[in-house]
């Protein structure tokens, strides 16, 4: 049976994928199982050769042939190339040493990776599923792409500087299951917690970029988007969401209550998608029992709704939004999020809110719901203060509560996006 899913959900990931078999394995169940392992670890939206279109999906080895910047608080990170390539990619690595590489972090030549490559998380991956993601990887078409991968500034070119950081935040060892927990809980934690890395994105960073452990899940800024709290908070996390909700956001990058866009959306696309709905509930259930944590503050009371600037947001949500997103902040199931009670809306972050009404967002494709409906960008009709005033607005309307983003935070943001090189 559970060979019947792994093997089901596997063949749907190499339709995805398109990755060609270089040579016939004699080691086919490990291949295949590697094969289910690289789409739950989502390695391809790191590891995709440089160029590729955002949306697009790469097959065979140029899924995996490296180049991509990885946003960093201390400056971009090139992916490796990891296609079995001898002299540029892991062509040369013995299993042992891929297994040191996903456990430590530690390069064959015995050299420190970075944590844009999360192995603080593929640390808890079991040496089986190791050796399979590893089984999988030598099946590729092994790609020539010389990445350069020293591009960081100094001193954090150096990466024996890597050993202190470790010291500090970084705890290898296996995931160890739970005993006092149903089997469904400890195979959601193994995969949250180690192949998934949502933490990576979904618990806020220190100065230094290490994991906040107090705040496990609790939700951060992360690429210039806002990764909002996926613990059990009923009011910025998910815990008024049910298992089946949540199953539905994982699978189709939307549900009636909120819709992915940005670096949720690849996630998406490229990962969740594609994993088997036994794993999919798994997640849900372990994420629904994560204990609220401490919000960095208390949280904020609403604004008066004849605060002059709710005032001014609420005309331009009359006439700018109110189209879609309903009178009443409502939407429309499965086609407009809803914005009236939405933990997105309400983050302690304000970046998702400002980025999606300046730049404007497409949901995620997926399989499942292949057709997406997007929101407009503003950034080119409304102009900084007009964008915090409607942003202030949808944050403290309809029982709403949240910080008002500042005119300011706007600007910062406008400017931040017009940098980018996507
Ligand atoms: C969030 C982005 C990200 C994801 C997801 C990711 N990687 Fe990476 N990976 C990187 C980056 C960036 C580097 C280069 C780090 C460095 O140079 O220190 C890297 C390096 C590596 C290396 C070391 C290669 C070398 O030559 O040093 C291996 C092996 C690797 N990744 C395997 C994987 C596998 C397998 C997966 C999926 C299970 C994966 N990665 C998922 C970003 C990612
Ligand atoms: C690369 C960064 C990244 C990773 C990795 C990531 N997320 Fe997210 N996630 C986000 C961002 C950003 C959002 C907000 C998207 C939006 O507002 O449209 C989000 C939104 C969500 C939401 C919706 C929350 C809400 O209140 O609307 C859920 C649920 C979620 N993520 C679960 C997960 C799980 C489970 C994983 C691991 C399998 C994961 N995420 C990994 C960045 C990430
Ligand atoms: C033409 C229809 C349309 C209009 C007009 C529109 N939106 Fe949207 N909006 C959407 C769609 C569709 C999405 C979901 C996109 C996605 O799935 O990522 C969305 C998403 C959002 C989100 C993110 C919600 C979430 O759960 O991720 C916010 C916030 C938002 N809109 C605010 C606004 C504001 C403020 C305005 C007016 C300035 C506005 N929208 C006008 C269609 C619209």
């Amino acid at each position: 049976m559970k060979r019947r899913w792994i093997a089901g959900a596997a063949g749907l990931a190499a339709l995805f994928l398109g990755a060609k078999l270089y040579a016939a394995p004699d080691n086919y169940d490990a291949v295949e199982r590697g094969r289910y392992l690289v789409t739950v670890g989502d390695c391809v939206a790191c590891h995709l050769v440089q160029g590729t279109a955002v949306g697009n999906v790469p097959t065979g080895g140029s899924a995996f042939a490296g180049g991509r910047a990885i946003e960093t608080p201390f400056g971009n990170i090139l992916a490796a190339n990891i296609t079995p390539d001898r002299e540029t990619g892991i062509g040369s690595w013995s299993e042992d040493q891929f297994y040191r590489a996903m456990h430590h972090g530690v390069r064959a030549n015995g050299d420190r990776l970075y944590p844009a490559f999360p192995y603080n998380y593929y640390t808890r991956v079991t040496r089986e599923d190791s050796n399979a993601i590893y089984a999988f990887l030598r099946t590729l078409e092994p790609v020539r792409n010389a990445v350069d991968r020293n591009a960081l500034p100094f001193p954090l070119d150096i990466r024996a500087a890597m050993i202190g950081w470790n010291m500090l935040f970084f705890e290898p060892g296996e995931y160890r299951p739970d005993p006092a927990r149903s089997a469904e809980f400890n195979r959601g934690a193994y995969l949250v917690e180690g192949l998934g890395h949502c933490g990576a994105c979904h618990t806020p960073k220190n100065r230094l970029g290490g994991d906040r452990d107090s705040l496990h899940l609790a939700g951060g800024p992360i690429q210039g988007w806002y990764a909002p709290s996926i613990t059990g908070d009923e009011r910025t996390g998910i815990g008024a969401w049910s298992v089946e909700e949540i199953v539905q956001y994982l699978r189709e990058g939307r549900n009636t209550r909120s819709a992915a866009s940005g670096p949720m959306a690849e996630v998406v696309q490229y990962s969740t998608s594609l994993m088997t709905e036994a794993d999919l509930r798994a997640m849900a259930v372990y994420l629904r029992e994560q204990p609220r944590r401490a919000a960095p503050a208390a949280p904020p009371a609403a604004l008066a709704a004849d605060d002059s600037r709710m005032r001014a947001g609420e005309a331009l949500y009359l006439d700018r939004c109110m189209a879609c997103h309903r009178r009443d902040g409502a939407g429309v199931p499965g086609i407009f999020p809803r914005l009236a009670g939405s933990q997105v809306v309400q983050q302690d972050g304000t970046e998702t809110v400002l980025r999606v009404v300046l730049q404007g967002t497409r949901a995620a494709y997926s399989p499942h719901a292949p057709t997406s409906p997007a929101m407009p960008a503003f950034g080119w009709r409304m102009d900084d203060a007009q964008v915090a005033a409607v942003t202030t607005y949808i944050r403290n309307a309809w029982g709403n509560a949240a910080s008002p983003p500042t005119t300011d935070d706007a600007r910062r943001m406008r400017e931040r996006l017009s940098d980018r090189v996507e």
